[in-house]
């Protein structure tokens, strides 16, 4: 029986399928009464466009929050990273280094920017960029390393922030699937040159679209203000005089986000020590009852890391273990009412658009087409990310969870991996 594709922007509240075994196991629901009223009175105000008030006091909530100088508001996880990376000045003939399990992104603005990207392998068991393998994929052409928290775990930073102290290289942070995950005490999107965040519709801080990026560094702030802050860069507040000639239309490319999604991602934010604490306590208590499950195992958590924003519940299976392919496994789950999934998104180099390369500007121009000496990818490129893609499986990760659900899952885990053995 197939598996039901795991759809990435739908909200993973538990669904019962046909002829489900299991009761309804999340009572979370995404909007509620603030976020309606917020939008009621914006939308009376005539609050809906441009550097709102309700927009800059929640670039300085970000801010503070993050502990960074800088929060820039953009219209979605995408234009943060582009404005990330345009802030950096990747451009034509750079190289960026992401982890090759992502969503793509991560790594599509740095693209569409020019540079090329160099994708770099997955630690098995955490799921998260390797940065023994990033360093190997260092050039001269390197012009930055993008670190994902996948999922709400988070990377090694302590090696990725040496690799960027050691070689002068920066590293920056996609939190789209951590919001408000540390590490050693340190707020992520607050470790790396710069942080960036999706506040698309599933995230743990949801403008419906929206985003938000962060940075210590005034150059690479200012120029994001150039790139995407049409008619806004009045009111940003530029702290130097370095591009005032460009004001206040800056490059005439408008990233601004939504004030009616920042009114929503507002309510939301101040809902997220609650939602997180929901989050962490399900997930953990179904972790910790996975041990004597042959063949479950949880992800691997760095030393220091404090989890956040949980996007996907991630669980390593060994099907050698087990006795059970996982796709079957999966199956049987599915089957018995448990709306558990594969691996939701691609290995980057599987995709045509890097496997094979793709003339994105026509004419035989464009960082990743063959004519400008890209090689593409293969099978086996990136073993820990193809053995990761294979055996992780995704479980329901609730909100608001009954309090037997972690009970039910764990029954049902252990129930369908003993009648699934041949
Ligand atoms: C890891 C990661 N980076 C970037 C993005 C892009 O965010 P958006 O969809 O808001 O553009 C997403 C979206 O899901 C994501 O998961």
């Amino acid at each position: 029986m197939p598996h039901d594709k795991y759809d990435p922007f739908k909200p993973r509240a538990f669904v019962q399928t046909a002829g489900a075994a299991l009761p309804e196991l999340d009572r979370w629901r995404q909007i509620t009464d603030e976020e309606v009223a917020i939008v009621a009175e914006m939308t009376a105000r005539n609050e809906l466009s441009g550097g709102t008030p309700v927009v800059r006091a929640f670039e300085d909530r970000w801010r503070d929050w993050i502990g960074s100088r800088y929060a820039l508001t953009v219209m979605n996880g995408t234009s943060a990273l582009y404005s990330a990376y345009f802030g950096l000045g990747v451009g034509p003939g750079d190289e960026v280094i992401c982890p090759v399990n992502t969503w793509i992104c991560t790594i599509a603005p740095a693209l569409l920017l020019g540079a090329r990207p160099v994708f770099c392998d997955v630690d098995p068991d955490s799921l998260m960029i390797d940065p023994k393998d990033a360093r190997a994929k260092i050039t001269d052409r390197t012009r930055c390393i993008c670190a994902v928290h996948l999922w709400g775990n988070v990377c090694d930073m302590d090696a990725l922030l040496r690799i960027g102290e050691e070689t002068g290289i920066p590293v920056i942070e996609d939190c789209s699937h951590a919001h408000g995950a540390r590490y050693r005490g340190r707020m992520c999107g607050g470790m790396g040159k710069a942080g960036c965040w999706s506040l698309q519709g599933s995230k743990a801080v949801s403008a419906g679209e929206g985003g938000v990026l962060t940075t210590d560094d005034t150059d690479l702030f200012e120029r994001a203000c150039l790139v995407g802050q049409v008619n806004r860069i009045a009111g940003i507040d530029l702290v130097s005089t370095r591009y005032a000639e460009h004001q206040p239309l800056g490059l005439g490319m408008k990233f601004r986000a939504h004030p009616l999604g920042i009114g929503i991602a507002a309510a939301q934010l101040d809902k997220l020590p609650e939602l997180n604490h929901r989050r962490r306590e399900f997930i953990e208590s179904v972790e910790a009852g996975l041990s004597p499950i042959p063949g479950l195992r949880p992800v691997k958590v760095y030393e220091g890391v404090e989890r956040g924003g949980f996007y996907g519940f991630p669980v390593i299976h060994e099907p050698g273990v087990m006795g059970v392919p996982t796709e079957a496994y999966v199956a049987a789950l599915n089957a018995r009412g448990l709306q558990a999934t594969l691996s939701p998104y691609p290995n980057l180099h599987d995709l045509p658009l890097f496997a094979k390369g793709f003339d994105i500007f026509t004419r035989n121009r464009g960082p990743v087409c063959a004519s400008e000496g890209y090689r593409g990818y293969r099978q086996g490129d990136f073993p820990n990310a193809e053995l990761a893609q294979r055996r992780t499986l995704f479980l329901p990760r609730l909100s608001d969870p009954i309090p037997e659900a972690a009970a039910i899952i764990l029954d049902t885990l252990r129930w369908v991996a003993r009648a699934s053995r041949p």
